[in-house]
């Protein structure tokens, strides 16, 4: 039997498929149910004990020899097969040339930081219906932010509107039922204004939603003064002024101290030494009957923020035009950002 062995091991050392096939021809005549190997540990049950260690390990070897041989020969004709060419898809991404567009960054930056705080990111449509945009956002029908003015319509009755707020999304996921809620909504939002220096048709949005059992405005509060801190650095203050929106009751709208004038006065803050960066409340209860929650049992906070907005503050941008004109002179200043 070890000649069989040594024989075998000496025949398919120079064994070479051409092809797939000829491979598969190898594995079957080898190592299939009825193939060689299967034989030889057949035979192997009648060898005598004291020659059994040898011949086991000898047989594990031609075993382990034929299956390396397979291994080895498949790669060349996996990579053949599936007809790759010379270009290596691994290569990283950075060695090209190109950078984020600053919209893209700020985004980026403010997800990070919710995102260290447990919210998980939620997408949903740009086109949307009206149940979605304003009915279950608990806006009356006669409420201006739906009139012609404010919304681009797709169709009229049924009403299919362009998102005027990722707010939609926060329906969309209350809808699922799956509580609690730690979601943030980051995307692109349509209003029919007309464009100038601070407003625009197309903008973007990052709003958040979280609900649980025991959500207070205190929780907000520290959320967001945690967040401000975070990406305005320490020591940015915070205040917050009575609002309204008709999906939070408490509603608020939230000011930083200016972080170009330190709080001074300057024309950013219009000499106030306060800018606006968002709006924000406590969960309407009709919001949560609406979605089948509870009203009861659960409470939750909302917020909103346009990342033009923020973006230009940070970067002290005076033009929101420029975001969208793809200017290579403007976008190249964040190259390295
Ligand atoms: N959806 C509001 C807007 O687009 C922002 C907002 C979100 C306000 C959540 C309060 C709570 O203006």
């Amino acid at each position: 039997m070890i000649d069989k062995i040594e024989k075998i091991l000496a025949d398919i050392k120079a064994f070479q498929a051409d092809n797939k096939e000829a491979l598969e021809q190898f594995r079957i005549q080898y190592l299939s149910k009825k193939g060689t190997i299967t034989e030889l540990f057949t035979e192997f049950k009648q060898v005598a004990p004291e020659m059994r260690k040898e011949m086991g390990m000898k047989l594990n070897e031609l075993k382990n020899t034929i299956q390396d041989i397979i291994d080895e020969q498949q790669k060349k004709f996996e990579t053949k097969s599936e007809g790759k060419t010379d270009i290596d898809l691994s290569l990283p991404v950075y060695a090209m040339n190109g950078s984020r567009h600053p919209l893209s960054i700020v985004r980026n930056e403010i997800n990070d930081i919710f995102k260290r705080l447990g919210f998980v990111v939620a997408e949903g449509p740009e086109v949307e219906d009206d149940f979605h945009v304003f009915s279950a956002l608990n806006f009356p029908p006669d409420h201006p932010a739906r009139d012609m003015q404010d919304t681009f319509f797709v169709t009229k009755s049924p009403d299919v509107v362009l998102r005027t707020h990722t707010s939609s999304v926060q329906v969309r996921v209350m809808e699922q039922g799956k509580l609690p809620i730690r979601i943030i909504a980051p995307g692109r939002v349509f209003r029919n204004e007309a464009i100038s220096a601070r407003a625009h048709c197309i903008f973007h949005q990052i709003e958040g939603l979280y609900i649980d059992k025991n959500v207070s405005f205190a929780d907000l509060k520290q959320t967001l003064y945690h967040f401000v801190q975070e990406y305005f650095g320490e020591g940015t203050k915070v205040r917050f002024r009575p609002s309204y929106f008709p999906f939070t009751e408490t509603s608020a709208e939230m000011d930083i101290s200016c972080n170009i004038c330190g709080g001074e006065g300057c024309n950013i803050c219009k000499h106030t030494g306060w800018v606006e960066i968002l709006g924000c409340g406590i969960c309407d209860p009709n919001i949560l009957k609406a979605c089948n929650i509870d009203p009861e049992e659960y409470t939750g906070f909302a917020f909103g923020m346009g990342i033009e907005r923020i973006a230009m503050l940070k970067y002290q941008i005076n033009d929101l035009r420029l975001f969208f004109e793809n200017d290579l002179r403007f976008l190249k200043q964040f190259e390295n950002a």
